[in-house]
């Protein structure tokens, strides 16, 4: 283990360094293929204890997974071992202040675990320093288990770590973070912003969204992907339906807070939004002119079609379907809804 160090020229100035840290903080799976979100447990804007003051090389690995009751906790752990003291945002100026966050790394593929970062910006130095935090356990491959520092200088980026001359994490810090942290700084500064921040997402907090998100894997996905009984991939059906259930959930949310609702999935395929969003608590119904081998696999209440059974429609699903002109009205018979 050496001091590896790389340094690629730019015209950033400090503020742009800081819009690009910013995207690698909040979405660092735009450039991390191997993750599909992350979450930030705390961050928090501190003073260091003592003068003159250094980040320490590493930081000691977390004993277990961070979950809301024990943050707290791992918070003043961490910042003990940074020797700074948290302080009210903007009670002064910049210089000396430190920002210290924890950032827990979601893993894109199911049999990968979690990885954990703790984050320290040094604002007034245009600095920012990576610890790999993760408990030992975890094995995880998400992020570089060495420490590593990001700084930008005058007319160039530069990246410092203790690490192996062939690590294949350094060489992706080197070769793929530094020339895309200049890239999103470019790119902010031109004006021609590509909102990294997926416009999908914007009608519910991202936040919530991962939050959710992620209660919904733990809750569903990985029991899915096991049974699996479909020639698909599971994962990657598995983690779209997660997904768009994970964001109707919180629109539905957010419309009328613990109100049940009333959906129709036409083209449900495997039918797996149709059971997350029941059991959840909604009614609905899903039809597909092809039935699928899981359905079978579904409880009771999961209602799946080949073809529309007007019994199994709530006037709201059924009016939906008239709506969006699935079914017309003048052909409905003798059904449970007139
Ligand atoms: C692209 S797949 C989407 C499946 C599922 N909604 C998903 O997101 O995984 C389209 C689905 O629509 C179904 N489909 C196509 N034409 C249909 C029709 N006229 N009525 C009902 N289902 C239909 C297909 O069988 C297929 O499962």
């Amino acid at each position: 283990m050496t001091e590896m160090t790389k340094s690629l020229e730019t015209a950033l100035t400090s503020d742009l360094f800081w819009e690009s840290i910013n995207i690698l903080l909040s979405k660092p799976h735009v450039i991390n293929k191997r993750l599909w979100g992350s979450k930030i447990w705390f961050r928090n804007t501190c003073k260091p204890k003592s003068t003159p003051f250094k980040l320490p090389a590493t930081l000691h690995l977390l004993s277990d997974l961070v979950a809301t009751d024990n943050v707290e906790q791992y918070k003043i752990q961490i910042l003990n071992e940074l020797d700074v003291d948290n302080i009210l945002p903007n009670t002064s100026d910049n210089e000396d202040q430190v920002e210290v966050l924890l950032m827990e790394l979601l893993p894109k593929n199911y049999s990968d675990k979690q990885g954990y970062q703790v984050a320290c910006l040094w604002k007034d130095k245009s600095s920012i320093t990576f610890y790999d935090v993760t408990p030992l356990n975890q094995e995880q491959k998400l992020c570089p288990d060495f420490s590593y520092t990001i700084q930008l200088n005058t007319n160039h980026i530069l990246l410092t770590a203790i690490s192996d001359e062939n690590s294949k994490s350094f060489k992706w810090l080197s070769n793929t973070l530094l020339p895309q942290l200049i890239k999103w700084g470019t790119e902010s500064e031109s004006s021609t912003k590509s909102n990294m921040c997926n416009e999908s997402l914007s009608l519910v907090s991202q936040t919530k969204y991962y939050e959710k998100y992620n209660d919904l894997k733990v809750k569903y996905g990985k029991e899915m992907v096991k049974i699996w009984p479909e020639c698909t991939d599971a994962s990657k059906f598995v983690y779209e339906d997660v997904a768009i259930a994970a964001y109707l959930l919180l629109l539905w949310e957010r419309e009328e807070p613990r109100s049940s609702k009333s959906f129709v999935d036409l083209g449900c395929g495997n039918g797996l939004l149709v059971y997350i969003l029941s059991q959840e608590g909604h009614t609905g119904v899903g039809i597909d002119v092809r039935k699928r081998n899981i359905w079978d696999m579904y409880p009771p209440g999961v209602v799946l079609q080949t073809q529309i059974d007007l019994r199994f429609l709530a006037l709201k699903e059924y009016a939906l379907l008239v709506t969006i002109g699935y079914i017309y009205k003048k052909n409905i018979h003798n059904t449970a809804i007139e």
